[in-house]
């Protein structure tokens, strides 16, 4: 199966009301786990590799030509992102890696430089065939986008995506990066005001702390794409610690990785069916 692009990908989210379910991955288990999840569920996925993610890694090219690999061995469509890129000699890599989108975070800069940032790594994509997502927190765009209490305003995301031509929008309605609970309440009225004012696909960050429900009411309120990262991680993690408490001699690490990555695919499964709309 070819890699399947973004744009595509949320393209066809947008004609049917439904999201897709982007998930970080961090080792090749967690690219395995995520596209069995995808096959399974029958639905496309975006597999995305962070800049956190590069920096454990030393370097981009080994787990990305893995993602590749997996991406294009599934019977799934499956999509490649890099996301929560602030270093722009990183991006730039984005068509060599063979990825076709990159979130570019200029979140962190006040907001004329995260625009100014942004408008150039738009037209950068544009050059190089390469989509571009952006991200934008609260007004005046001091503390990134996904803390608890930031909430991005519609008019100044609007003028935000006029001015830089980017692809999609990451916006803050209430969710929060790392939750291990699902106690975020997502501003859904918010959601829906966003989606009328901008003219761009919207993102969801931080969505592991968000209840099932309301991320699926968030998908039919107008989020396009539901970023998840920790929520595979306790899923990871809590096989393979359940794994080794029952088996405290053991020492085959295929033993406990491969229960590590059958647990993010019934995890992915599931995301992606919230994210569709089919509870
Ligand atoms: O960009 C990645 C996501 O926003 C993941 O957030 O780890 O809180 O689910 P999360
Ligand atoms: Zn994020």
């Amino acid at each position: 199966m070819p890699v399947i692009t973004n744009r595509e990908l949320l393209g066809r989210s947008i004609a049917t009301r439904s999201a897709v379910a982007a998930f970080n991955v961090i080792t090749i288990e967690h690219a395995e786990g995520i596209v069995s999840g995808a096959e399974r569920a029958g639905l496309p996925v975006i597999l995305q590799l962070s800049e956190n993610a590069i920096r454990y890694h030393g370097q981009p090219h080994a787990i990305a030509a893995a993602m590749v690999v997996v991406a294009r061995a599934s019977s799934a469509d499956v999509a490649l992102h890099l996301d929560h890129i602030t270093d722009v000699a990183l991006m730039r890599l984005a068509p060599e890696l063979g990825f076709s989108s990159v979130m570019y975070d200029g979140s962190h800069h006040d907001f004329d430089t995260n625009r100014e940032l942004t408008r150039q790594a738009v037209e950068w994509g544009r050059a190089n065939g390469i989509w571009i997502e952006a991200e934008l927190g609260e007004v005046g765009g001091k503390n990134g986008a996904h803390a608890p209490g930031v909430r991005t305003d519609p008019a100044e995301a609007a003028q935000f995506v006029r001015d830089t031509g980017v692809n999609a929008l990451a916006v803050a309605v209430g969710s929060s990066h790392a939750m291990v609970e699902k106690t975020a309440s997502l501003d859904q009225e918010l959601i829906q005001r966003l989606r009328a004012a901008v003219p761009a696909p919207l993102v969801l960050h931080g969505s592991s702390g968000v209840p099932d429900a309301s991320i699926a009411e968030a998908a039919r309120n107008g989020m396009v794409k539901i970023n998840i990262g920790t929520a595979l991680n306790i899923a990871y993690t809590g096989a393979v610690r359940k794994w080794l408490a029952e088996n405290p001699t053991a020492v085959d690490p295929r033993k406990y990785s491969a229960k590590a990555r059958e647990s993010v695919a019934d995890a992915a499964a599931h995301y992606l069916r919230v994210a569709a709309g089919i509870l």
